[in-house]
């Protein structure tokens, strides 16, 4: 979603800005601006299109401004173009803003403040929080920024510049991500710590309801009474080149690579000394609490949702807990049966997706207790959950999501084998067997990725693929959904994943030669189920791409293309197969020439409904 950087202190502010927007560039937008206090003045400078159009039109300007605000706006209320890119100002270019969120009852607002004689430039729903900024303002902007937060309903984690305090920033957030850089004689407003990790690692998170004030040299934060409160300083532990490309072409394609270490750290810890046990003490989850426990309800989005797919499995069939798994935006709006000792997992990278943020509080509401698997410290997700399991990715820059994906299986994993161990409803050798095959599949993902030639090649046939149907069963058709986002996401080809057992109740109407189908066929005791459907597509003229196990069946008699994974538990092969068709995405992706990390009209994380 949109990006927010704002900057007070004793360096140039423009470049500063600049290079903050470009490292928020990830979170997906259609244009950029930014505003800088100068001679008693706000100079805004913003357009549709890619940042580095801004940053031409800006080259060779010495501006000698330290104090400024930046954005990069993804469209929701207003068309992406010039006039409605961020920042926006009052009627007396005296207060500028940048936001991110949606006031949701920006229409009355702008309806009253036309009456009141404001005069609006855009179609946004932004603009109203400038001329609110005016009509507020008596000669303090704390209190101004809370009366107009009283008067709007909606998500924002917003900046304030003014002409009228020209030494303070403002800042107030809600339902959207907002955090303070602090630094030596400087200090920052983002929407993601990238933007200012080049000049400091010590990081404020900030929550909803506080008003945050920076001045270059001291930082004052607010709670919803107005009372000053103290915050913890975070130090941010990974490099910032960790969000650069580390050398591969792509965000996407360092991240696959990635997968590796982080499979490896996200188990690190968690393991009992004897080998036998999931340790997950952080989860601060009363043992009796989890001996009670009769139904578990799964709700995320997207990727995360197709993981918590696996994960529906791995803790039935290990902790023997009946699981419900929604898809957030449905979840929130079920009429749901609550029933006593019922629990619920969020699964979100960000920590930040508006369904999966509502789905948690509207569990809260319910006097569920959640647990949120999420991959981003500090998230809104995170601080909102009872507890919170961390997937230890690092940052995940690409649109696309994958180290985060396969972290968030192993976190579930784990949890289930927690939860099993706890309620001993496994015996203690199985839990080690597991164990031991969860330690092993950092080294076997780094085998697959050894073998990422195979992939390439079988990628570039699908180049001009108008359709390609990812199929499977049980864990495989869990598999096959993902492999299905993936491609479609970032290739644009249409792609659709079906359990394979379903194929001949219509679908198969659609299998025809130059269709090729995927098949997910890696687990044992239902190889000879999927083995029929892959002689069921060959007789259609299907191109028949398998993925299947070491040492499980003879699959290359009827595929066209085999991609073997190393042997492991039927239960942990997800893992391993979703690798290869992460890389099948990315090449047939690159070899079409779309923007493999920033596809069309997606964003990294999607804050509004
Ligand atoms: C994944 O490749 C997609 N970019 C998207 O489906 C994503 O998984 C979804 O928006 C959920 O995001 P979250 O995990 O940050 O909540």
């Amino acid at each position: 979603m949109c990006g927010i950087i704002g900057y007070m202190g004793n360096k140039q502010a423009m470049p500063v800005l600049l290079n903050g927007l470009a490292r928020l560039e990830y979170r997906g937008y259609d244009s950029a601006g930014i505003a800088l206090l100068e001679d008693g003045e706000i100079k805004v400078f913003k357009q549709a299109g890619r940042l580095a159009n801004l940053q031409e039109r800006l080259s060779g300007n010495g501006f000698s401004s330290t104090t400024g605000i930046g954005h990069t706006r993804w469209a929701t209320h207003g068309r992406p173009t010039d006039y409605n890119a961020h920042p926006h100002s009052d009627c007396g270019g005296r207060f500028v803003v940048v936001h991110n969120g949606i006031i949701e009852n920006y229409l009355e607002l702008k309806k009253w403040l036309i009456s009141e004689g404001h005069i609006f430039k855009s179609e946004t729903d932004t603009e109203v929080l400038p001329h609110m900024m005016e009509h507020f303002y008596k000669g303090d902007l704390i209190p101004a920024v809370s009366m107009m937060i009283e008067k709007i309903r909606g998500s924002y984690a917003m900046v304030v510049l003014s002409t009228l305090e020209p030494d303070n920033l403002i800042s107030v957030r809600k339902d959207s991500p907002l955090v303070i850089g602090l630094g030596d004689e400087e200090n920052f407003f983002a929407s993601d710590v990238p933007a200012f990790l080049h000049y400091t690692r010590n990081v404020h998170y900030l929550d909803d309801g506080e008003i945050s004030l920076i001045a270059s040299n001291r930082v004052e934060i607010f709670n919803e009474m107005g009372q000053g409160v103290s915050k913890p300083v975070h130090m941010i532990n990974w490099e910032a080149e960790q969000a650069e490309k580390g050398g591969y072409d792509h965000f996407m394609l360092k991240e696959i690579h990635e997968q590796p270490a982080s499979l490896k750290k996200t188990l690190s810890g968690r393991i009992s000394e004897d080998g036998c046990r999931v340790d997950l003490q952080e989860l601060s989850l009363d043992v009796d609490e989890i001996k009670k426990i009769k139904k578990i309800f799964i709700t995320a989005c997207g990727t995360a949702y197709h993981a918590g797919l696996v994960g529906k499995y791995a803790i039935e069939s290990l902790a023997r807990i009946p699981v419900e798994i929604d898809i957030a935006s449905e979840f929130r709006y079920r009429n749901l049966v609550v029933e006593p000792d019922s629990l619920v997992v969020v699964i979100s990278q960000s920590g930040e997706t508006a369904d999966s943020l509502a789905a948690l509080r509207d569990s809260k509401k319910r006097g569920m207790p959640v647990i949120a698997i999420t991959n981003v410290v500090g998230s809104s997700i995170a601080r909102e959950a009872d507890h919170v399991l961390y997937t230890w990715a690092g940052p995940e820059i690409a649109v696309a999501s994958t180290k985060a994906y396969t972290a968030q299986l192993m976190s579930l994993y784990l949890l289930a084998l927690y939860l099993a161990n706890v309620r001993e409803t496994i015996p203690e050798e199985e839990s080690r067997q597991i164990i031991l095959e969860l330690l092993s599949l950092s080294s076997k993902a780094q085998l697959i990725l050894d073998k990422k030639e195979t992939i390439l090649d079988i990628g570039l046939g699908y180049e001009n693929c108008k359709s390609i149907f990812f199929i499977g069963r049980g864990l495989d058709y869990a598999v096959a959904c993902e492999g299905s986002l993936k491609l479609k996401e970032i290739s644009y080809i249409h792609a659709e994943a079906y359990a394979a057992g379903e194929l001949k109740h219509g679908t198969l109407a659609l299998i025809e030669k130059d269709v090729p189908v995927v098949t997910v066929a890696t687990q044992p005791f239902l190889f000879e189920k999927t083995f029929s459907n892959i002689k069921e597509v060959k007789a259609r003229e299907a191109d028949v791409f398998a993925l299947a196990m070491e040492g499980i069946g003879e699959v290359q008699k009827e595929a066209s293309q085999v991609f073997y994974i190393p042997e492991t538990h039927p239960l942990l092969t997800p893992v391993l197969s979703v690798i290869p068709l992460q890389l099948l995405a990315y090449y047939v992706s690159l070899a079409r020439g779309c923007d493999v990390d920033k596809p069309r009209n997606l964003a990294k994380s999607v804050t509004v409904e």
